[in-house]
């Protein structure tokens, strides 16, 4: 192996935001025809976060990640990279990790977005440590964050109980073998591209096309019972492929830090793994399905409650729209 690639990418500092509005069940009873214990029983959810309405992605994106900078002790000139990975940017163009570039004063940073839904905070990482193994970047900020409330139907009961708003990050350095992303797993199949979908809002049908607006098209859709076998299946194969990629047994696993999209589907996952309870880590009580903030969020979380400490053994594993789906094995 090239000496570069002797690299790895330590995670050295955590950060996250999540908006002060909190939206619970019983809230939404009053909004469509639902109940607490129907969402309770079917996803875990009890609250979810909603931006204000002076608030879009930016906001987020600036606090979780100026966060994310000090808990490092990292300076924001220093920063070679910023990924942003997100479903619901500010506006079109530009991307908005350019526009977040100024008010996080990162200087020398080159911005992109990533679009990979659920996942994206998953395949950015991904993307992230093959820079610092490569040498091409010493120090990269990655942040999930997403404004989903503002594309949710609130007039669909099956999908506008599911989703919230916030943010998280972290900073990547590079590491000595054995410590920060050892192993990162990840996939796609577009042949389920419309099982989660927004179809309108894009060059098809523009937001201010008649047919966007008659067919309500700029808004989540989701078929949820398909979605939810397909989603057991694939985390529970790709966290498998990495965990013996790693070579290791599920016992060895400190963490397990899935997408919190749905409790069921957190169990069912970690039953089909041989996880224990203690094992796993969830959050969706509160915050709901974030989509790609989803595990830095959860992160932060399980750190603040003292399950994330330095050198646990963190497995994550993330499932979205594409279908996209992946899996990393991080020492932290
Ligand atoms: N309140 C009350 N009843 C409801 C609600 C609601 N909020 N939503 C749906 N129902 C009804 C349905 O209309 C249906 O009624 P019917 O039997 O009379 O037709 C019944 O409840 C059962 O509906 P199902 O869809 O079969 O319910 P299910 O148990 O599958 O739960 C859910 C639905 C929670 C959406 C589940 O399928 C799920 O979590 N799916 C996966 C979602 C997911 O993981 N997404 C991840 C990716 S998201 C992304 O990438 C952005």
């Amino acid at each position: 192996m090239h000496d570069h690639f002797a690299k790895t990418a330590k995670i050295v500092g955590l950060g996250s935001y999540l908006p002060e509005r909190i939206l619970t069940n019983r809230e939404l009873e009053a909004m469509v025809e639902t109940s607490d214990e129907w969402i309770r029983t079917r996803t875990g959810i009890r609250e979810r976060r909603v931006v204000a309405e002076d608030e879009a992605l930016v906001d987020l994106v600036v606090r979780a990640g100026r966060a994310a900078l000090t808990d490092a002790g990292v300076e924001p000139e220093d920063v070679d990279l910023l990924i942003l990975a997100t479903a619901t940017v500010e506006q079109p163009i530009p991307a908005t990790a350019a526009i977040v570039q100024p008010m996080l004063g990162l200087v020398n940073a080159a911005c992109f977005d990533l679009s990979a839904a659920c996942s994206g905070f998953t395949y950015s990482l991904n993307v992230a440590r093959q820079f610092i193994a490569t040498g091409e970047a010493e120090t990269i900020l990655v942040v999930g964050a997403e404004c989903l409330t503002r594309y949710v139907d609130w007039t669909d009961r099956s999908t506008c109980v599911l989703f919230g708003d916030g943010a998280g990050a972290v900073v990547l350095k590079p590491g000595t073998p054995g410590e920060g992303i050892l192993h990162v797993r990840w996939r796609t199949d577009g042949n389920y591209a419309d099982i989660i979908s927004m179809p309108g809002g894009g060059s098809r049908f523009p937001p201010h096309s008649i047919e966007s607006i008659d067919k309500r098209l700029p808004y989540i859709k989701m078929r949820g019972n398909e979605t939810f076998k397909v989603a057991v299946r694939s985390l529970t194969e790709i966290s498998r492929e990495v965990i013996d990629a790693a070579g290791i047994g599920v016992e060895d696993i400190d963490l397990f830090i899935p997408h919190q999209a749905n409790m069921r589907i957190i169990q069912a996952v970690g039953n089909r793994l041989g996880l224990s309870e203690e094992q796993v880590f969830t959050n969706v009580e509160r915050v709901g399905n974030t989509s790609a903030a989803s595990i830095p969020l959860a992160m932060v979380d399980a750190r603040n409650e003292g399950r994330l400490k330095p050198g646990s053994l963190l497995l994550t594993s993330a499932f979205g729209g594409g279908l996209t789906w992946a899996s990393s094995l991080i020492r932290m």
